[in-house]
């Protein structure tokens, strides 16, 4: 995401973002353009950095909505900011697959690294921190979304060793931080282990 952005300011798509938005809402049968508001919001939030109030006004306009039914969507979803946010916005999924699995610690890091609490970014702009709902990976819990990146199978340990090195602007390849690949077990295959199956 670009930069910051003041409250309160006005806000229309570049031209590149406007062409991608027409792309967007034609995809979408006639007299459903509605539809397009979710992804209308990203690509607004992408350019400024966070769903302002006047993001919000103008996805209305562009598709000819009430300016509530944008701020409901916006409101709902935390994957859209209304506050200015961090270079790096951490979210941490409390949900109870990642609990059982030590989310608690992943949090207990994240605070203490950062100095954070949920919703609070640092007065650097580098970090933001969020708590989240189930991010749909719950087989590599816990999870830790950093941006659109997933760092999985996290615990006190790798999550402090994960900020260390966004801190020095570094982001590592996202994925599993375990000794295994995707979702496969550690140390190696379980089952299936013949080396061809007929077909
Ligand atoms: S419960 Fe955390 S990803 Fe599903």
């Amino acid at each position: 995401m670009s930069g910051r952005a003041e409250a309160g300011g006005s806000f229309a798509f570049t031209a590149e973002n406007l062409k991608t938005a027409k792309a967007l809402v034609a995809k979408y049968p006639e007299g459903r353009q509605q539809s397009a508001v979710m992804p209308l919001l990203d690509l607004a939030q992408r350019q400024l950095g966070w769903t302002s109030p006047a993001v919000i006004e103008y996805v209305a306009d562009f598709l000819d909505l009430p300016a509530i039914r944008v701020w409901e969507v916006a409101s709902f979803y935390t994957m859209y900011y209304r506050e200015p946010v961090g270079e790096y916005r951490l979210h941490v999924c409390t949900t109870t697959p990642c609990w059982l699995r030590g989310s608690d610690e992943v949090v207990r890091v994240c605070k203490e690294k950062t100095g954070l609490d949920f919703g609070e970014t640092d007065a650097e702009g580098r970090f933001s921190l969020f708590e989240v709902e189930c991010l749909g990976a719950c087989v590599n819990a816990p999870i830790l979304q950093v941006n659109d990146d997933y760092y999985e199978d996290l615990d006190a340990a790798r999550t402090a060793a994960l900020l260390d090195i966004l801190a020095e602007g570094r982001p590592p390849p996202a994925g599993t931080l375990a000794e295994r690949l995707n979702s496969a077990p550690e140390g190696g295959k379980t089952t299936l282990l013949e080396a061809e199956l007929p077909c």
